[in-house]
């Protein structure tokens, strides 16, 4: 087993009949999302609200059955991956794309369980992932010149030569700052920017990080 799958392993163990499960976005949440279909298919029964069409697709294809937050409003537990740990528990995310429907789930979720491996812990939030904004598509270039004025370097993000959409069917600038030292500011000031849908810092979300290294399975919980 790889770090991510082991991080998944002790995330998904959490999971019990009956619940409502978030389901998270990015390489480790949709290796939690297949244990999850193993479980289901040997029958537990729970309901599960994804945080992407992604992960959705992957979902149903394992057997998961699908529910809807206006349907389930109050999610038992979510495992989700995250792209920077700060040691406050506050987290970047959103490199994959999810961050706006993530974020959603997330404050909805009694228990939010973060799987990563250890490359992902930090001293400070921006010190390697630059941080995504989701941004209408609407004069996108007036509302990235705004995000510049924060002190960032933000770069629309592109896949194979095109401007990557969400699934919001927005745009995402990644803005890298040298660091971030207070991010409950931060998250609140850039998203009081016209145009700006939401960004994937997530400040006091997580109640327990799972973090995998080559020396085991460590469990970070919020203060
Ligand atoms: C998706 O939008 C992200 O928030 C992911 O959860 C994050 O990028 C971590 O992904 P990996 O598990 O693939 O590193």
């Amino acid at each position: 087993m790889n770090l991510k799958e082991k991080a998944a392993e002790a995330a998904v163990k959490h999971v019990k009949e009956g619940m409502v499960v978030g389901l998270g976005s990015g390489s480790t949440a949709s290796i939690a999302i297949k244990m999850i279909g193993e479980k289901v298919r040997g029958g537990m029964y729970i309901i599960g609200i994804p945080t992407s069409r992604d992960s959705e697709i992957l979902a149903k294809s394992v057997g998961i059955r699908i529910g809807e937050l206006k349907d389930h409003p109050q999610v038992d537990i979510t495992i989700d991956g995250a792209d920077e740990v700060d040691p406050k528990l506050n987290l970047i995310k959103g490199l994959g794309g999810a961050l706006v429907r993530e974020k959603i789930v997330a404050v909805s979720t009694s228990m939010e369980i973060i799987v990563v491996d250890n490359s992902k812990l930090v001293d400070h939030l921006c010190q390697k992932a630059p941080l995504p904004v989701e941004i209408v598509r609407f004069a996108h270039d007036a509302t990235v010149r705004r995000l510049e004025q924060f002190g960032c370097m933000p770069k629309l993000r592109v896949r194979v030569g095109e401007l990557y959409v969400t699934d919001n069917g927005n745009y995402i600038a990644d803005c890298k700052f040298d660091r971030i030292d207070n991010p409950a500011k931060m998250e609140s000031e850039l998203n009081l920017v016209p145009g700006v849908v939401d960004n994937g810092l997530f400040v006091g979300l997580a109640h327990k990080v799972i973090v995998a290294s080559e020396k085991g399975i460590r469990t970070l919980e919020k203060k």
